[in-house]
């Protein structure tokens, strides 16, 4: 790798992370309601259909179909009955859509309706044996008429065609929301205890599960869109403090593994310490790199209640986006591959495979390694009271006795005050920054979370350019 091309790399990483920011840029169109827990449906083309939702004291019994190139919205059908909370929504091949959700007049009654674009027309289909509220529906692809519910465990299928539900897997973390990446569904869910949310890549072809914790707060209503090849964008569903700031939407890169509040101008409340409640539907439009959120109720910092918005709105992918052709994470940090510890479980019918990451603080664990090093002792990427041994290739992490902090000079564990330590995103300006510790790390800061990378080898950290740098160049001690 030459030179020139880190360089540009490394600046144009520096300015992703200064420049991470959307715009909300709001539709001529509202909803007919003001409303939350809408279920979007993109037809690939130019419409979005809503089915139901909820308005301030009743619920929506429309279907609507929101055009993107005219922004215009219009009704196009019903759901003849009540109590129509946030389902979802999916297509046969024949274009026809199906909505997986209570359509009965009474919460115990569960069904799923299909609605006749051609003839504008609603019949109740089949009765689930279970709620899908909140499910998310997803097919492998445009040609097939299996259409995955997440919802709870097990995770079933429902066949189009023949009508036929069918349990194919036994999850362990129930989806709260979920997407597509490729031909994988990405699916989040809470844990109990000290929330944190998990996430799972479940592979559709092969039924392969990895799942990992995410280092975010359990995501309560949340919802989710994904750009298909990398990035999954969360909207809400966390209540505002100091490390979680509102008027974001969460960027969760499904290659490092890491998340970042990407802070958007113009958002639909002002307050910053509001939140959504129920987030808006969202939905990725490919062809205009953007998402498109419908509604969403949020609550309001004063008296404390909550307000449906009838509001169309878009943000664009394209003002965050690093070109396709210099994606970073393929060529540079280079070491960000995971080789995570592995347990195999068997699950229902089917074996998958389970992965459980359990540090959230590490991304990029390969940064920890005694490869090409020879036998010593060596500075921990992520914390100075801790270091690393290595002895024939063999890897210890120790940590020094308190307070005491690692001085990679000495080469051992010495009063903080005489070790130079600063590995740490706090009130740094988002950036790229040296490690102190180690020449061939650095470190990135964005919203105060810190990650930190190897320069590819050898090259080393320059702390003057904030470039990686041949060592030559570098003035490192
Ligand atoms: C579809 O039916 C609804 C009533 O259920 C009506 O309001 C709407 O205009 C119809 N749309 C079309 C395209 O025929
Ligand atoms: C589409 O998905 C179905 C399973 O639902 C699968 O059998 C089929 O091979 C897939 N087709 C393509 C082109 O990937
Ligand atoms: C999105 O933003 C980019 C620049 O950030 C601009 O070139 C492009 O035209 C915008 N796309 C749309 C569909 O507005
Ligand atoms: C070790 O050295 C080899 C050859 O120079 C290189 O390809 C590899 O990336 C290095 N590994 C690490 C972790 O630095
Ligand atoms: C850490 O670095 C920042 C900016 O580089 C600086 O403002 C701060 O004083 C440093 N803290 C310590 C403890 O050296």
């Amino acid at each position: 790798m030459g030179l020139i091309k880190i360089v540009i790399l490394i600046l144009s990483f520096t300015f992703l992370c200064q420049g991470q920011r959307l715009t909300a840029t709001y539709s001529a169109a509202r909803l007919p309601y003001a409303m939350d827990r809408t279920a979007a449906y993109y037809d690939g083309v130019d419409s979005i259909y809503l089915f139901g939702g909820r308005a301030n004291s009743y619920e929506v019994r429309s279907i609507s179909v929101y055009s993107i190139s005219q922004d215009t919205i219009k009704m196009v059908g019903s759901i003849s009955s009540t109590y129509l909370f946030e389902s979802c929504v999916e297509s046969a091949t024949n274009g026809n859509l199906y909505y997986f959700g209570n359509v009965a007049s009474s919460y115990s009654v569960t069904n799923n309706a299909m609605f006749d674009i051609s003839r504008n027309t609603t019949e109740a289909i089949a009765a689930l044996p279970f709620y899908p509220a909140d499910c998310g529906a997803l097919k492998l692809n445009h040609t097939s008429n299996i259409v995955y519910i997440f919802k709870d465990s097990p995770l079933r299928t429902f066949d189009l065609e023949t009508m036929v539900l069918t349990e194919v897997a036994t999850l362990t973390h129930y989806p709260t929301i979920s997407t597509k990446i490729g031909n994988s569904a990405i699916f989040f869910s809470g844990v109990s205890g000290p929330a944190l949310a998990r996430v799972t890549k479940l592979n559709l072809d092969t039924m392969e599960m990895e799942t990992r914790n995410t280092g975010l707060h359990t995501l309560s209503y949340a919802r989710v869109a994904s750009d298909l090849v990398r990035y999954v964008y969360i909207i809400g569903g966390y209540v505002p403090a100091a490390d979680r700031p509102t008027q974001t939407i969460i960027q969760w890169d499904t290659q490092l593994h890491q998340h970042v509040y990407i802070p958007v101008d113009n958002y639909p409340f002002s307050y910053s310490e509001e939140s959504w409640q129920y987030s808006p539907a969202s939905v990725y439009v490919e062809k205009l790199n953007r998402i498109y959120y419908f509604g969403g109720r949020y609550r309001q910092r004063v008296g404390g209640g909550t307000m449906p918005l009838s509001a169309i709105w878009h943000v664009n992918l394209s003002d965050i986006d690093p070109p396709a052709s210099t994606t970073i994470p393929t060529e540079y940090p280079s070491t960000t591959e995971e080789e995570p510890e592995t347990e195999i479980t068997t699950e229902s019918a089917i074996t998958t495979s389970t992965t459980v990451i359990t540090t959230t603080t590490t991304p990029n664990p390969e940064i920890i390694t005694c490869q090409n090093k020879t036998d010593g002792m060596y500075p921990h990427p992520y914390d100075c009271a801790m270091f690393i041994g290595c002895h024939n290739g063999e890897l210890e992490i120790f940590t020094c006795p308190v307070p005491l902090l690692f001085d990679p000079v000495a080469s051992t564990c010495m009063p903080p005050h005489l070790v130079d330590c600063n590995i740490s995103c706090v009130g740094k300006p988002d950036g790229v920054y040296p490690h102190g510790q180690d020449c061939s790390l650095f470190i990135t800061c964005v919203s105060e979370i810190l990650e930190v990378y190897r320069c590819p080898p050898p090259l080393l950290f320059d702390p003057i350019l904030l470039v990686c740098n041949y060592p030559e160049f570098v003035d490192c001690v």
